[in-house]
C-alpha cells in the first residue's frame, strides 16, 4: 500500500513499510528508509552495501563521504587507507588526504557574466583602465592634462576636452605620441549644447563613457583675478565662475551618466578653498564648496546604477595657471601653511584621481579627498601669527 505524507520538503511518496522503492538502475542498492525526510528519528541500522569493502572504523567516522569517494567508487584502495589497514599509524598528511580535498567541497568559481564596470577585486598597477573610455575636462593644461595622460597610459581611450581647441589638441597629440589613445574635443562646459555634442562625439567614436574627470574651472585673470572683495565684486565674475565651475560640472555629469550603461566613475575637482574661508576668491571657493555637495547628490542618485562620484580637493598645485593667478607673497603663504616641505604636483593629483576612478576604489563614493601636503591638518598658526604681527 502506498501513502502520501507531508514532510518538510513537501509531499513524499513512501511505501507502506516506510521504505522508498529501490532505484531500478542500481539493483545492488538496498532501499533506505525515507524517514529522515519526514522528521522521524532514524534508528534502523542500514544494511551494508555489498560492493564496498568493510572498514568499520572509517565508515563509522564518515560513512557518507567514504561511500562517495571517487577512488572507492572505482574500487581502488587509496595508499593512506591501505597503510592504515596494514597496522601503521596514519600520518597527519594521510589523514588530510583521506578527506575530500577542500576544493572538492567548495562551489565552482562564479562564471556568470559580470557588468563591464566595475570589475570585482583589486586591480593594481598599469592597465587599470584597459579598454575603458575616459573623458577629462579642462585637459588642455595643468591637472587635467596630467590626469588625461595618466588614464591613457593605463589603457583608457581618452576624450581630451577643453575650451581652448589648440590646448586640447596639444594634450591629445602628446598622449598619442606615447602610443596611447586620445581624441581632442573643443567645448565650453558651461554651454549645454556644446557639452551634449562633445559627449555624443566621444560616444560615436568609442561607444560609451566609463569614467569622467570634471576638472575645468575658470582661472584666468579676467574672472579669478577679479574675484576679490565682495563689496566691490562685479556680479559677472560671480556668474561666470558659477557657470564654468559648477554648472559646467553639472552639465558634464548630466550628459555623461546616460552614456554609462554599465556603471562608471566620476571625479570632480574641488579645492581646499571649498573647505576654509579666505579674504578673497569667494566666488571660486563657493563654487568649489557646491561641488562637494553636488558630489554627494550624484553619488546618491546613481549609486544603484553602479556609478560612483567623488571629489578631490587639492591645495596649491604649481601649475602655470596657479603661478599666474597668485602673487609671490601668496605663494609663500601657501608654502608656510603646508606641513610637508613639498607642494603637490599635477602627478600627485593624477595618482589620486586615477585611483578614485579605478576599480580599486569601487567601494568609495560620495567622498571628498583632500590632497594638500597637510595644509588643512593643523591649527591655523599662520593666520594667528599674521594677526599678532599686524598689531
Ligand atoms: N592649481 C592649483 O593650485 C589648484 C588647486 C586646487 C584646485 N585646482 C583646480 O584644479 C583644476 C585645474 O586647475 P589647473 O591649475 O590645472 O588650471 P588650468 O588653467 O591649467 O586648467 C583649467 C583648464 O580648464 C579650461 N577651461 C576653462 N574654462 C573652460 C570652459 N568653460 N570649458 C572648458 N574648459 C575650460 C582651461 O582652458 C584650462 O585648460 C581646476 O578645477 C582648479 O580649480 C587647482
Amino acid at each position: 500500500m502506498h501513502a502520501h505524507r507531508r514532510g518538510v520538503a513537501g509531499l513524499v511518496q513512501v511505501r507502506g513499510d516506510g521504505h522508498r522503492p529501490a532505484r531500478r538502475d542500481d539493483p545492488g542498492r538496498r532501499a533506505r528508509p525515507a524517514v529522515h525526510r519526514l522528521g522521524r528519528p532514524r534508528r534502523e541500522r542500514l544494511p551494508r552495501p555489498r560492493h564496498v569493502p568493510h572498514r568499520p572504523a572509517e565508515r563509522r567516522r564518515a560513512p557518507g563521504l567514504r561511500l562517495r569517494h571517487p577512488l572507492l567508487r572505482r574500487g581502488r584502495a587509496r595508499p593512506a587507507a591501505a597503510a592504515h589497514r596494514a597496522g601503521g599509524a596514519r600520518p597527519p598528511a594521510a589523514r588530510a588526504q583521506a578527506r575530500p580535498r577542500r576544493a572538492d567541497r567548495l562551489p565552482e568559481v562564479d562564471r556568470r557574466p559580470r557588468p563591464a564596470f566595475p570589475a570585482g577585486g583589486v586591480v593594481s598597477g598599469l592597465g587599470r583602465f584597459s579598454g575603458r573610455v575616459a573623458l577629462v575636462t579642462g585637459a588642455g593644461s595643468g591637472i587635467g592634462a596630467a590626469c588625461a595622460a595618466r588614464l591613457a597610459a593605463e589603457g583608457a581611450f581618452v576624450g581630451v576636452l577643453d575650451l581652448r581647441a589648440a590646448a586640447a589638441k596639444t594634450t591629445a597629440a602628446a598622449i598619442r605620441a606615447r602610443g596611447d589613445t586620445a581624441t581632442a574635443l573643443t567645448c565650453d562646459v558651461s554651454d549645454e549644447k556644446q557639452v551634449e555634442q562633445a559627449v555624443a562625439e566621444l560616444v560615436a567614436s568609442f561607444g560609451r563613457v566609463d569614467v569622467l574627470h570634471s576638472n575645468a574651472a575658470v582661472l584666468d585673470a579676467d574672472v579669478y583675478g577679479r574675484d576679490r572683495d565682495l563689496a566691490g565684486l562685479d556680479t559677472a565674475v560671480w556668474d561666470r565662475t558659477m557657470e564654468v565651475n559648477l554648472r559646467g560640472a553639472m552639465l558634464m555629469v548630466k550628459h555623461t551618466v546616460p552614456a554609462m550603461p554599465d556603471g562608471g566613475a566620476i571625479v570632480l575637482t574641488s579645492s581646499v578653498s571649498a573647505l576654509v574661508g579666505d579674504t578673497m576668491h569667494a566666488a571660486y571657493g563657493s563654487s568649489k564648496s557646491a561641488l562637494i555637495g553636488f558630489t554627494r547628490y550624484v553619488a546618491t542618485m546613481y549609486g544603484s546604477r553602479g556609478v560612483r562620484c567623488n571629489a578631490v580637493a587639492p591645495a596649491l598645485v604649481l601649475t602655470a595657471a596657479a603661478q599666474r593667478a597668485l602673487t609671490p607673497a601668496q605663494l609663500a603663504d601657501k608654502a608656510a601653511e603646508r606641513l610637508l616641505p613639498w607642494a603637490c604636483t599635477v602627478d600627485d593629483v593624477a595618482n589620486l584621481v586615477s585611483f578614485l576612478l579605478s576599480d580599486e576604489a569601487r567601494c568609495i563614493t560620495g567622498q571628498t579627498v583632500t590632497i594638500d601636503s597637510g595644509t588643512l591638518a593643523h591649527r591655523p598658526q599662520h593666520a594667528v601669527h599674521q594677526w599678532r604681527d599686524a598689531q
